[in-house]
């Protein structure tokens, strides 16, 4: 991801994830200025208490990253940064509902704004339902599972993370060991309530306006739904060039570090018109 970036003491990067800002301090370690967004208020308050030296705090949607950016009096960056999802943070926080292995109010709003996951298991129509597990979760079993949810708040509300897992584990023929039952309906459930899809098909085109000629953008993603996108904005770009054919995957060493990186794939591009032998970013190919 570094390498991709190419950060450089004068240069001005937007990470649109900052959650645990691990990324963000290895920018900031090259000499760089990075403006940190993050749409969950307590990532920025974590990050806050760590005064970072070069690091300015947004808080909002990467996907506004212009709005948030000019307000800020930039207009023009040398890379832009989205490693997207959830961060361990928000998996490990008990009380914000994200993960099906503790129990907790099943809320998965990172901007502890708008719509939470109960809210959605508990209002929407039953076929609905069953798109949504379908389209973002790519569960097969979608259907039978969104039977049983309309069938389970018929008798009370369903409120807790675990009283959904349990739920699903029932509807989920055959299930004794391997991945979990829940899991792609907590994935879909999350997408859902955080407009995740949304948020980055706005946020690559932002990006891809913000960036100065020669800038780079770089795309962590964590699942196909995810990849396919960037994939696929990357090629149909007038302004970017895709510097990956196929999306880098983390190496063994760095998957055995680090678990989450197992599914983690990058994609990087560069912002056309760059003239590499005066002030372009620059910065090596990426490897594949
Ligand atoms: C996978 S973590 C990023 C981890 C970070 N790269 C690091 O090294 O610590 C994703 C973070 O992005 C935030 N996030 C996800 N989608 C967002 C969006 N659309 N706008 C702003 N922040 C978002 C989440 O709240 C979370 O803190």
């Amino acid at each position: 991801m570094l390498a991709a970036l190419a950060p450089a003491p004068g240069k001005v990067y937007v990470d649109g994830t900052l959650g645990g800002a691990g990324h963000t301090r290895l920018l900031l370690a090259a000499g760089a200025q990075v403006y940190g967004i993050d749409q969950d208020p307590y990532a920025l308050e974590r990050a806050r208490a760590a005064e970072l030296p070069g690091l300015t705090l947004l808080e909002g949607n990467y996907r506004d990253m212009n709005e948030l950016l000019s307000a800020a009096g930039v207009t023009r960056v040398d890379g832009v940064l989205l490693d997207i999802g959830v961060s361990s943070f928000q998996l490990d926080d008990a009380t914000r509902g994200f993960s099906y292995h503790t129990d907790a109010p099943l809320d998965m709003r990172m901007s502890q704004g708008g719509e939470s996951a109960a809210d959605v298991v508990n209002t929407l129509g039953e076929a609905d339902l069953a798109a949504l597990i379908y389209e973002y979760g790519e569960e097969r079993h979608s259907r039978r599972i969104a039977r049983f949810i309309v069938h389970a708040r018929e008798k009370a509300p369903i409120e807790t993370t675990v009283q959904l897992a349990e739920l699903i584990k029932r509807a989920y023929p055959g299930f004794s060991k391997g991945i979990h039952p829940a899991r792609r309906t907590f994935q879909a459930l999350r997408i859902y309530v955080n407009d995740e899809l949304g948020a980055l098909r706005d946020g690559l085109r932002a990006a891809e306006g913000l960036l100065a000629p020669g800038g780079r953008l770089a795309v962590i993603s964590f699942h196909s739904l995810e990849d396919r996108i960037v994939k696929r904005f990357l090629l149909g770009s007038d302004l970017l060039t895709p510097l990956t054919k196929r999306p880098v995957v983390a190496s063994e060493e760095e998957q055995q570090a680090n678990p989450r990186a197992r599914s983690a794939k990058l994609r990087v591009a560069e912002r056309r018109g760059a003239d590499r032998d005066s002030s372009g970013p620059g910065g090596p190919e990426v490897g594949e």
